[in-house]
């Protein structure tokens, strides 16, 4: 979703800002500008299209000196991606120019008042607004007029701001939405997300809600809403550069599916201890587990599919009842939750805004939360009362893999710890379940050489209309992912059904040719899927099976593709299915020749509602 890029220094903006928006392509965009001080006014480029399209925009403005910018990438919601939408926009007296994140809620009657006051709107968008208010209220300090002008705002953002009157410095704020300040030497970044600041430094500050910050060449400044000045730490970035970058791979996405061992070893390793979880200081305690009453999973997206294998592999482990349900749901379907409960919300990005309000919603009702993430100090991770780390890195393809698996691992150990404490699992057995979830780094790896065959069922099968995906108890939980995987990527239409549903009409769908994977990992339910494959086989589907079950020997007449993956716990076994299953999604989107990394209409990082 939106990008926001900010550079003062001693270079030239331009090219920092082009590089930095490119760092933040990943997150989706349909449209892109920049603006500089240029001659005491503003000079704004903007273009609908690619940042490649704004880089030859921008050659057509010869030799621009500033020093000084802000960029954007917008992901439109207020109007169509056009170049009259596009950000930064100009306030009327072209002195101010904004870019903004989120989306401002009453932009409506916003506009009315200016009307009123003798602006123009101009654009359709509900950014337009802010740069107006912002002039109106702008009277020689930028930070006072950027504390003014969020007064009339409501909704979600991140706004940068650059006045013509104070040319070497940027003026931002946030509220709902991600916004860091990269500190560097004699030179200070803004931006979105850590990737964008990188070639400047690896020091960073995270804004928080309400924050006013004011950056030049010379330093940063954060004041509270009240205008006061407050202290704030500085961070600094633990990966590599080189973890953002695509390191001799065609994509980001194959990189990071390749990537999953180490994800899922880094997220493990540092969370068993002695042979059990420990996972005290993430809020999660025995004590805890032992009095709970229900566990309220709430996410969205990949994210949610893990909290669906967390949620199989905890009632079975700990005998806890667990509802696993869409972030935008459960805010408003006033859900039964309160102190007695634990609600846990799963994000790679820590940012999306449904599960950030999900998760204010259960600590409004009292519930203990817990936030599953991957971007250290992001927003789910400062507001839960407790935080369980991934650590698979940066993850740019905008369709998740190895955060996901890493949350799966989290799944685990969570399920082991609370079967543990309530004396649902003993010790020997919890210790069995610890060694089982430390090998799964190996056993991925492993499941990683299936990297050809799966090349060669896409190249099969990429002309599907629709592909089905089946599965039972967990494996229906891993096939909804692979479901949402495939169609993310290849827009293919694809649907995961419970094996046994089947019947109740999806079946009518199977004709001739129909592709239907089958994920059969369980082999206390694998006799069962095998009576649903058998029927749709007998209407003319083509069938992909997957099994961990070495035992297993499926019948050549119903099976037109085995593939085999290592044998393991079938509680872990989402963990393994999963590989070939995103192998697949990837070679069928390459295949289509999609562009895998920024599927059409998808953002990484969903900051709105
Ligand atoms: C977007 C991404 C998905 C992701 C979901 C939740 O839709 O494209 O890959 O699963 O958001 O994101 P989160 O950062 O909260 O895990």
């Amino acid at each position: 979703m939106c990008g926001i890029v900010g550079y003062v220094g001693k270079s030239r903006a331009v090219p920092m800002l082009l590089q930095g928006l490119h760092k933040l392509e990943y997150r989706g965009y349909d449209s892109a500008g920049v603006a500089l001080p240029e001659g005491g006014g503003i000079e704004v480029i903007k273009t609908s299209g690619r940042i490649d399209d704004l880089e030859k925009k921008v050659k057509h403005y010869g030799e621009l000196s500033a020093c000084c910018g802000i960029g954007h990438t917008r992901w439109a919601t207020h109007g169509a991606p056009s170049d009259l939408n596009a950000h930064p926009h100009l306030s009327q007296g072209g002195k101010v120019a904004i870019v903004h994140n989120g989306i401002i809620e009453n932009y409506m009657e916003l506009r009315e008042m200016l009307r009123g006051a003798g602006y123009r709107i101009t654009t359709q968008t509900d950014t337009e607004v802010v740069a107006h208010l912002f002039e109106m209220n702008y009277h020689g300090d930028a930070v006072r007029a950027m504390v003014e002008t969020v007064k009339y705002l409501r909704g979600s953002y991140a706004l940068a701001v650059l006045s013509a009157d104070e040319p070497g410095q940027i003026v931002c704020t946030r509220r709902d939405n991600p916004l860091i300040v990269g500190v560097g030497e004699g030179e200070n970044m803004i931006a979105s997300d850590i990737p964008a600041i990188l070639a400047v430094t690896k020091n960073y500050i995270v804004i928080a809600d309400g924050e006013v910050v004011r950056v030049d060449a010379g330093g940063v400044t954060v004041y509270n809403s009240l205008g006061e000045t407050v202290e704030k730490e500085i961070n600094t970035v633990t990966w590599d550069v080189s973890a953002a970058e695509k390191g001799g791979y065609e994509h980001f996405m194959i990189k990071e599916i390749m990537e999953q061992p180490k994800a899922v070893r880094d997220t493990v390793q540092p969370r068993i201890k002695d042979g059990m979880p420990a996972l005290d200081d993430c809020g999660l305690s025995d004590a805890l587990f032992e009095n709970v009453r229900n566990i309220h999973i709430t996410c969205c997206g990949s994210a949610l599919h893990a909290g669906l294998v967390g949620k199989v592999v905890r009632e079975k482990l700990a005998r806890i009842p667990v509802i696993a349900q869409v972030a935008s749901e459960f805010r408003y379907c006033d859900p039964i939750i309160g102190p007695d409960d634990l609600c846990i919300v799963i994000s790679q990005s820590g940012t999306t805004a449904d599960t950030l309000a999900a998760l204010r919603e259960a600590k409004a009702r009292g519930a203990r939360t817990v936030a599953v993430v991957n971007v250290v100090a992001s927003d789910a991770a400062r507001e839960a009362d407790g935080v369980l780390y991934t650590w698979a890195g940066p993850e740019i393809a905008v369709a998740t893999t190895k955060a996901y698996s890493a949350q799966l691992a989290a799944m685990y150990l969570i399920a082991v710890r609370a079967g543990l404490a309530r004396g649902t699992l003993s010790e020997e057995a919890a210790r069995r379940c610890c060694a089982e979830i430390a090998a799964l780094p190996e056993l991925i790896e492993r499941t990683l050489a299936c990297r050809e065959d799966m090349q060669y069922l896409a190249s099969l099968y990429s002309n599907r209309q629709s592909i089905f995906f089946l599965g039972r108890g967990i494996d229906y939980a891993a096939a909804q992912e692979a479901s949402l995987k495939l169609k993310e990527i290849s827009y293919i239409h694809s649907e995961a059904y419970a094996g046994g549903e089947l019947k109740h009409g999806t079946i009518s769908l199977i004709e001739d040719g129909t592709l239907v994977v089958a994920l059969c990992c369980d082999p206390a339910l694998l006799e069962k899927s095998v009576s649903n494959i058998k029927s749709v086989k007998a209407r003319g589907a083509k069938v992909i099976m997957v099994t961990s079950v070495a035992s297993f020997q499926p019948d050549p007449e119903i099976c037109d593709h085995l593939i085999r993956i290592p044998a393991c716990a079938a509680e872990l076994s989402a963990s393994l299915s999963n590989i070939p299953m995103q192998l697949f999604a990837y070679y069928v989107g390459v295949h289509r020749g999609c562009d895998v990394d920024k599927p059409r209409n998808l953002a990484k990082s969903v900051t709105v509602e």
